[in-house]
C-alpha cells in the first residue's frame, strides 16, 4: 500500500513537472505573440521567480505603470528613464516584442500638464506642444527597440462619444490625430495602436470604429486596436467577445487583446469596507475555479479560430498576487497563483493552443 501511494505521489509530482514545463509562447499559433504587464520588481530583478517564468512563458512584455506620462514625464522639464529604461533593456535582452504603453491618456498624467497660466486651463497651442515634446522625447528614446505603442488610450466614452477628457477639452477633437501624427514622427517605423476596454458594448465599439476610420481617413499610420479585455466569468459572453473582434477587424486593422484578466469580485462603492465584499480571502472554492478554467478556455477558443485577426495577447499581471485587481482583497483573476504554481487555467489554456496546432 505504502509502496503504491509513494509510486500515485510520483506520478502526481512528473505531470505537475511536465505541466510547468510547457511554455505559452511555444504554443501559440504562428504570427501570435503572448505577453504579459511587468512591474519594478520584475524589470528590476528583485522578483526572481517571476523573471524566470516571464521569460520562460512570454515572446512580449508590456509596462504596467513605467512608460505612463506621470512616471516618465513628472514635471515639464523633468523627463525620468530610469525605470522605463531598464523595462526596455529586460525585454530587448530576452529578444521579446516589447510594448510601449502609453502616451495619450486622461489617466497617470500630472496636473501640471493641463495647466496653463493663472490657474487657468492650458490652451490648445500649450497642450499641443506639450504632447509633441512628450512624445517626440519618449518615443525617440526608444526608437529600433519598441515594437508599437498604444498612442491614445480610452479615448471613448460608453455612448460612443469622445470622452471629454482634458485633452479633447483643451485641444479638440483632432487631439487624436495630433497625437498619432506625432507619434509616427517619432519612430516611423513603430506600430502604432489605438487601446479601449469595453469593445464588446456596441456603442462604445461604433464610437471606436468610427475613430479608426477617422485616422485612416487623415492618411495617418495606425496599425492595431487594442482591446483592453477586462473581462468577467459571464460577462461579455463568448459570441460577444467573436462578434468584437470581427467586427473591430473589419476595419482592415490588427486586433490585440492587450490587458487581459477575468476579475472574480463585483464592485463595492468607493470607501466601502473591504472586509464586508471579500469572498475569497480565504481561497477560491472549487467551483469558481472550475468556472474560471472554462472561462478561460472559452476565451483562447476565440483568439485561435481567429489567429488570422489576433496577433498579440497580453495578460495584464502574471500571477495573481500581481494583479492591479486586487486592491485590498483577494482576487484570482490571472493563469498563476500567489506561489506562482500554474493554476488549472493554465492548463486549460495549453491544451486549447495544442489542440489547435
Ligand atoms: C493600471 C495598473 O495596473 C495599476 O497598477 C495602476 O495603479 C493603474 O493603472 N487600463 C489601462 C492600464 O490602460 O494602464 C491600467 O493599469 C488598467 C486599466
Amino acid at each position: 500500500m505504502r509502496l503504491l501511494a509513494a509510486a500515485a505521489g510520483f506520478i502526481v509530482l512528473v505531470q505537475a513537472a511536465a505541466q510547468q514545463d510547457v511554455a505559452l509562447k511555444d504554443l501559440m499559433p504562428k504570427g501570435m505573440v503572448i505577453g504579459v504587464a511587468i512591474n519594478q520588481r520584475q524589470f528590476d530583478g528583485t522578483d526572481t521567480a517571476g523573471v524566470a517564468l516571464i521569460t520562460k512563458q512570454f515572446n512580449q512584455i508590456s509596462p504596467e505603470n513605467a512608460l505612463k506620462f506621470q512616471p516618465t514625464q513628472p514635471a515639464a522639464d523633468r523627463y525620468t528613464f530610469e525605470a522605463a529604461d531598464r523595462y526596455v533593456q529586460f525585454g530587448v535582452e530576452r529578444h521579446m516584442q516589447v510594448v510601449g504603453h502609453n502616451l495619450v491618456w486622461h489617466s497617470q498624467t500630472g496636473a501640471w500638464v493641463f495647466e496653463g497660466a493663472e490657474g487657468k486651463p492650458a490652451d490648445r497651442d500649450t497642450l499641443l506642444a506639450r504632447m509633441r515634446d512628450h512624445i517626440r522625447t519618449v518615443v525617440g528614446r526608444y526608437k529600433g527597440k519598441i515594437h508599437g505603442w498604444d498612442v491614445v488610450n480610452e479615448a471613448i466614452d460608453e455612448d460612443g462619444s469622445l470622452r471629454k477628457s482634458p485633452w479633447q477639452v483643451g485641444i479638440g477633437d483632432d487631439y487624436v490625430a495630433k497625437a498619432f501624427e506625432f507619434a509616427h514622427d517619432a519612430d516611423p517605423d513603430a506600430e502604432l495602436y489605438y487601446n479601449d476596454f469595453n469593445l464588446e458594448k456596441p456603442a462604445k465599439r461604433a464610437g471606436v470604429i468610427k475613430l479608426v476610420k477617422d485616422l485612416q481617413a487623415r492618411k495617418l499610420r495606425i496599425d492595431g486596436i487594442g482591446n483592453q479585455a477586462h473581462w468577467r466569468l459571464d460577462t461579455p459572453t463568448i459570441e460577444e467577445i467573436d462578434g468584437a473582434l470581427v467586427e473591430l477587424h473589419g476595419t482592415g486593422l490588427k486586433v490585440m487583446y492587450t490587458e487581459l484578466d477575468i476579475n472574480l469580485l463585483q464592485n463595492i462603492a468607493r470607501g466601502a469596507d473591504p472586509a464586508t465584499a471579500n469572498p475569497y480571502a480565504n481561497g477560491l472554492p472549487d467551483d469558481v475555479q472550475q468556472q474560471l478554467t472554462r472561462r478561460y478556455a472559452d476565451v483562447f477558443g476565440v483568439f485561435v479560430k481567429h489567429r488570422d485577426a489576433v496577433t498579440r495577447v497580453t495578460f495584464w499581471g502574471l500571477s495573481d498576487a500581481d494583479s492591479w485587481l486586487n486592491r485590498g482583497r483577494m482576487n484570482y483573476p490571472l493563469l498563476w497563483d500567489r506561489q506562482r504554481q500554474p493554476k488549472p487555467a493554465f492548463n486549460a489554456v495549453v491544451d486549447v493552443l495544442r489542440s489547435a496546432k
